[in-house]
């Protein structure tokens, strides 16, 4: 004949009320952490529309054309901006090859040009805004 053991019983019980109050305890005690300062979602785009005419084309004409008047892309002030699709990625301007041909082992990364990263900075926020024939 099997007895029901109260003294088992009693300890499970309170093993577990114990806990429980352990578990409502540790709740009380979530801290919630510091608020994250905000961060825009990009602090270095520029906030100025760039325009191809104003801000791009003098870059090419002074530091490409004297090469590209007649290698492609064509960058001269009539020519760039049907010469540049296929050189601009919208999509992820990053990538465009406008861009990343002055990387090794790019095209141009063994090509003499006095291009500066203020230049590719204005090329890459002028691709992020839509690369527009402006
Ligand atoms: C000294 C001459 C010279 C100058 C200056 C120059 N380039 Fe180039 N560029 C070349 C040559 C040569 C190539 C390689 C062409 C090829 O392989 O068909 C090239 C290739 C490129 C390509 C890749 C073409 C492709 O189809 O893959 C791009 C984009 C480019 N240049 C952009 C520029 C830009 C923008 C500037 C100015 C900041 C510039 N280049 C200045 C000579 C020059």
């Amino acid at each position: 004949m099997t007895m029901i053991n109260f003294k088992s019983i009693t300890k499970s019980l309170v093993i577990t009320y114990c806990l429980g109050q352990l578990a409502a305890c540790s709740k009380d005690y979530n801290f919630t952490p510091a608020p994250v300062p905000y961060v825009p979602p990009c602090d270095t785009c520029a906030t100025v529309e760039l325009s191809l005419k104003t801000d791009i084309l003098p870059i090419f004409t002074s530091k490409c054309n004297s090469c590209h008047s007649s290698i492609k892309p064509i960058l001269t002030a009539a020519a760039a901006y049907a010469s540049l699709a296929t050189y601009v990625n919208t999509g992820t301007p990053a990538n465009s090859l406008l861009l990343t041909t002055f990387d090794s082992p790019g095209k141009m990364s063994s090509v003499t040009t006095t291009i500066t990263a203020a230049d590719k900075k204005k090329i890459l926020d002028w691709i992020t805004q839509g690369a527009k024939n402006n």
